[in-house]
Protein backbone atom coordinates (compact mmCIF):
# COMPACT_ATOMS: atom_id res chain seq x y z
CA UNK A 1 0.00 0.00 0.00
CA UNK A 2 1.12 3.65 -0.91
CA UNK A 3 1.34 5.96 1.63
CA UNK A 4 -1.38 8.26 -0.47
CA UNK A 5 -3.47 5.42 -0.27
CA UNK A 6 -2.90 5.11 3.24
CA UNK A 7 -3.92 8.84 3.46
CA UNK A 8 -7.31 8.53 1.81
CA UNK A 9 -8.11 5.22 3.67
CA UNK A 10 -7.76 7.17 6.77
CA UNK A 11 -9.52 10.32 6.03
CA UNK A 12 -12.65 7.71 4.50
CA UNK A 13 -12.83 6.26 7.92
CA UNK A 14 -12.42 10.19 9.74
CA UNK A 15 -15.51 10.95 7.40
CA UNK A 16 -17.84 7.99 8.54
CA UNK A 17 -17.18 8.52 12.09
CA UNK A 18 -18.25 12.21 11.83
CA UNK A 19 -21.41 10.72 9.62
CA UNK A 20 -22.39 8.40 12.50
CA UNK A 21 -21.95 11.10 15.18
CA UNK A 22 -23.82 13.52 13.24
CA UNK A 23 -27.14 11.19 12.77
CA UNK A 24 -26.39 10.31 16.48
CA UNK A 25 -27.14 14.07 17.14
CA UNK A 26 -30.03 14.68 14.91
CA UNK A 27 -31.43 11.63 16.24
CA UNK A 28 -30.89 11.34 19.68
CA UNK A 29 -32.02 12.63 22.61
CA UNK A 30 -31.85 15.81 23.13
CA UNK A 31 -28.39 16.35 22.07
CA UNK A 32 -29.49 18.08 19.29
CA UNK A 33 -30.01 20.79 21.75
CA UNK A 34 -26.36 21.38 21.92
CA UNK A 35 -25.67 21.89 18.03
CA UNK A 36 -24.72 25.60 16.93
CA UNK A 37 -28.06 27.29 15.84
CA UNK A 38 -28.84 27.36 12.00
CA UNK A 39 -27.52 30.34 10.52
CA UNK A 40 -30.83 31.25 8.26
CA UNK A 41 -34.19 28.89 7.99
CA UNK A 42 -35.18 29.42 3.93
CA UNK A 43 -38.39 31.83 3.65
CA UNK A 44 -38.43 33.23 7.27
CA UNK A 45 -37.25 37.08 7.96
CA UNK A 46 -35.79 37.83 11.57
CA UNK A 47 -39.05 38.54 13.66
CA UNK A 48 -39.68 41.94 12.85
CA UNK A 49 -40.24 44.33 15.93
CA UNK A 50 -41.88 48.13 16.20
CA UNK A 51 -39.62 51.10 15.12
CA UNK A 52 -40.63 52.74 18.48
CA UNK A 53 -40.37 56.63 18.62
CA UNK A 54 -36.50 57.06 19.07
CA UNK A 55 -35.49 56.74 15.55
CA UNK A 56 -33.55 59.46 13.67
CA UNK A 57 -32.63 59.63 9.90
CA UNK A 58 -29.37 60.53 8.78
CA UNK A 59 -26.97 59.31 11.04
CA UNK A 60 -23.07 59.29 10.82
CA UNK A 61 -21.71 56.24 8.69
CA UNK A 62 -19.55 54.19 11.89
CA UNK A 63 -20.00 50.51 12.90
CA UNK A 64 -18.10 51.75 16.83
CA UNK A 65 -21.25 53.81 18.53
CA UNK A 66 -18.99 54.12 21.47
CA UNK A 67 -17.97 57.46 22.43
CA UNK A 68 -14.84 58.06 24.44
CA UNK A 69 -15.15 58.00 28.10
CA UNK A 70 -18.89 56.79 27.91
CA UNK A 71 -19.81 54.15 31.23
CA UNK A 72 -21.47 51.03 30.23
CA UNK A 73 -20.43 47.13 29.43
CA UNK A 74 -18.96 46.91 26.30
CA UNK A 75 -20.44 45.09 23.50
CA UNK A 76 -19.54 43.94 19.99
CA UNK A 77 -22.18 42.38 17.72
CA UNK A 78 -21.07 40.59 14.34
CA UNK A 79 -23.12 38.68 12.20
CA UNK A 80 -24.29 38.22 8.71
CA UNK A 81 -27.04 39.51 6.93
CA UNK A 82 -29.04 36.66 4.52
CA UNK A 83 -31.68 36.72 2.68
CA UNK A 84 -34.37 34.59 2.89
CA UNK A 85 -33.19 32.13 0.77
CA UNK A 86 -30.14 32.31 2.97
CA UNK A 87 -27.62 33.51 0.88
CA UNK A 88 -24.98 36.39 2.35
CA UNK A 89 -26.03 39.79 1.67
CA UNK A 90 -23.20 42.02 0.53
CA UNK A 91 -23.29 45.72 1.13
CA UNK A 92 -26.46 45.50 3.18
CA UNK A 93 -27.29 48.87 4.92
CA UNK A 94 -27.78 48.42 8.98
CA UNK A 95 -28.99 51.09 11.17
CA UNK A 96 -28.61 50.67 14.94
CA UNK A 97 -29.76 52.73 17.52
CA UNK A 98 -30.24 52.81 21.21
CA UNK A 99 -30.20 54.36 25.09
CA UNK A 100 -27.58 54.74 27.02
CA UNK A 101 -26.79 53.09 30.28
CA UNK A 102 -29.00 55.32 32.00
CA UNK A 103 -32.02 54.22 29.98
CA UNK A 104 -31.62 57.63 27.85
CA UNK A 105 -31.78 57.93 24.22
CA UNK A 106 -29.78 60.76 22.23
CA UNK A 107 -32.91 62.95 20.42
CA UNK A 108 -30.78 66.04 19.97
CA UNK A 109 -27.67 64.24 18.63
CA UNK A 110 -26.71 61.12 17.07
CA UNK A 111 -24.79 59.28 20.37
CA UNK A 112 -25.17 55.73 20.05
CA UNK A 113 -26.45 56.32 16.22
CA UNK A 114 -25.23 55.12 13.42
CA UNK A 115 -25.19 52.88 10.22
CA UNK A 116 -22.90 50.69 8.42
CA UNK A 117 -22.94 48.21 5.94
CA UNK A 118 -21.77 44.45 5.46
CA UNK A 119 -18.76 43.49 3.50
CA UNK A 120 -18.38 41.44 0.09
CA UNK A 121 -19.50 38.52 2.45
CA UNK A 122 -22.51 39.74 4.19
CA UNK A 123 -20.84 40.21 7.21
CA UNK A 124 -21.18 43.18 10.05
CA UNK A 125 -19.76 43.86 12.90
CA UNK A 126 -20.64 47.12 15.71
CA UNK A 127 -19.26 47.99 18.82
CA UNK A 128 -21.61 49.66 21.71
CA UNK A 129 -22.04 49.19 24.78
CA UNK A 130 -25.38 47.07 26.96
CA UNK A 131 -28.22 49.81 26.82
CA UNK A 132 -30.58 49.93 30.31
CA UNK A 133 -33.93 49.19 30.25
CA UNK A 134 -36.69 52.50 30.82
CA UNK A 135 -40.54 52.89 30.50
CA UNK A 136 -43.03 51.80 33.08
CA UNK A 137 -46.16 50.06 33.05
CA UNK A 138 -47.27 49.25 29.60
CA UNK A 139 -44.05 51.23 28.20
CA UNK A 140 -42.00 49.72 30.19
CA UNK A 141 -39.11 48.27 28.06
CA UNK A 142 -36.16 45.55 28.64
CA UNK A 143 -32.46 46.43 27.18
CA UNK A 144 -32.51 46.27 23.43
CA UNK A 145 -30.71 47.62 20.51
CA UNK A 146 -32.80 48.89 17.39
CA UNK A 147 -31.97 47.80 14.23
CA UNK A 148 -32.65 48.37 10.60
CA UNK A 149 -31.81 45.96 8.25
CA UNK A 150 -32.38 47.01 4.21
CA UNK A 151 -30.73 44.73 1.32
CA UNK A 152 -30.18 46.89 -1.38
CA UNK A 153 -33.08 47.80 -3.65
CA UNK A 154 -35.11 45.85 -1.21
CA UNK A 155 -37.70 46.82 1.82
CA UNK A 156 -36.46 47.87 5.53
CA UNK A 157 -37.30 45.35 7.86
CA UNK A 158 -37.30 47.10 11.60
CA UNK A 159 -36.49 45.12 14.65
CA UNK A 160 -34.81 45.28 18.01
CA UNK A 161 -32.24 42.63 19.54
CA UNK A 162 -32.25 41.52 22.72
CA UNK A 163 -29.73 40.43 25.69
CA UNK A 164 -30.25 36.80 27.57
CA UNK A 165 -31.88 36.25 30.77
CA UNK A 166 -28.01 35.68 32.38
CA UNK A 167 -26.37 39.01 31.00
CA UNK A 168 -24.37 40.65 34.17
CA UNK A 169 -25.08 44.51 33.61
CA UNK A 170 -25.51 47.27 36.21
CA UNK A 171 -26.77 45.17 38.34
CA UNK A 172 -30.15 44.32 36.67
CA UNK A 173 -32.12 41.38 36.46
CA UNK A 174 -32.58 40.75 32.63
CA UNK A 175 -34.87 37.61 33.20
CA UNK A 176 -37.31 40.02 34.91
CA UNK A 177 -36.89 42.78 32.67
CA UNK A 178 -37.16 40.39 29.42
CA UNK A 179 -40.48 39.18 31.41
CA UNK A 180 -41.88 42.34 32.25
CA UNK A 181 -41.55 43.77 28.60
CA UNK A 182 -44.70 42.99 26.53
CA UNK A 183 -43.01 43.24 22.89
CA UNK A 184 -40.01 41.30 24.18
CA UNK A 185 -38.89 38.84 21.46
CA UNK A 186 -37.12 35.52 22.36
CA UNK A 187 -36.20 34.67 18.89
CA UNK A 188 -34.08 38.12 19.35
CA UNK A 189 -32.00 37.43 21.70
CA UNK A 190 -28.50 37.60 20.85
CA UNK A 191 -26.06 34.98 22.27
CA UNK A 192 -23.12 36.36 23.78
CA UNK A 193 -20.22 35.02 24.90
CA UNK A 194 -18.63 34.85 28.55
CA UNK A 195 -18.18 38.36 29.53
CA UNK A 196 -14.62 39.13 29.58
CA UNK A 197 -13.15 42.93 31.10
CA UNK A 198 -16.30 44.42 30.87
CA UNK A 199 -16.92 43.64 27.66
CA UNK A 200 -19.27 40.58 25.86
CA UNK A 201 -19.26 39.34 22.24
CA UNK A 202 -22.79 38.78 21.00
CA UNK A 203 -23.15 37.31 17.39
CA UNK A 204 -26.43 37.41 15.58
CA UNK A 205 -27.43 36.61 12.29
CA UNK A 206 -29.63 39.31 10.44
CA UNK A 207 -32.38 37.88 7.94
CA UNK A 208 -33.64 40.74 5.48
CA UNK A 209 -36.21 40.73 2.89
FE1 LIG B 1 -36.03 51.56 22.46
Amino acid sequence: MTHSRRIILKAGATAAALTAAGMALTEGTGQGKTLPLTPCTPGATTPPVMEGPYFKPNTPERSDLLTPGMPGVLITVSGTVFTQNCTPVARALIEAWQCDSKGIYDNSGYTLRGHFYTDANGKFSFKSIIPRDYGTGADYRAPHIHIKVQRPTAQVLTTQLFFPDDTEAYGLNFAEMNRRDRIFERRNVMPLSPKVDNHYDAAFDLVTY
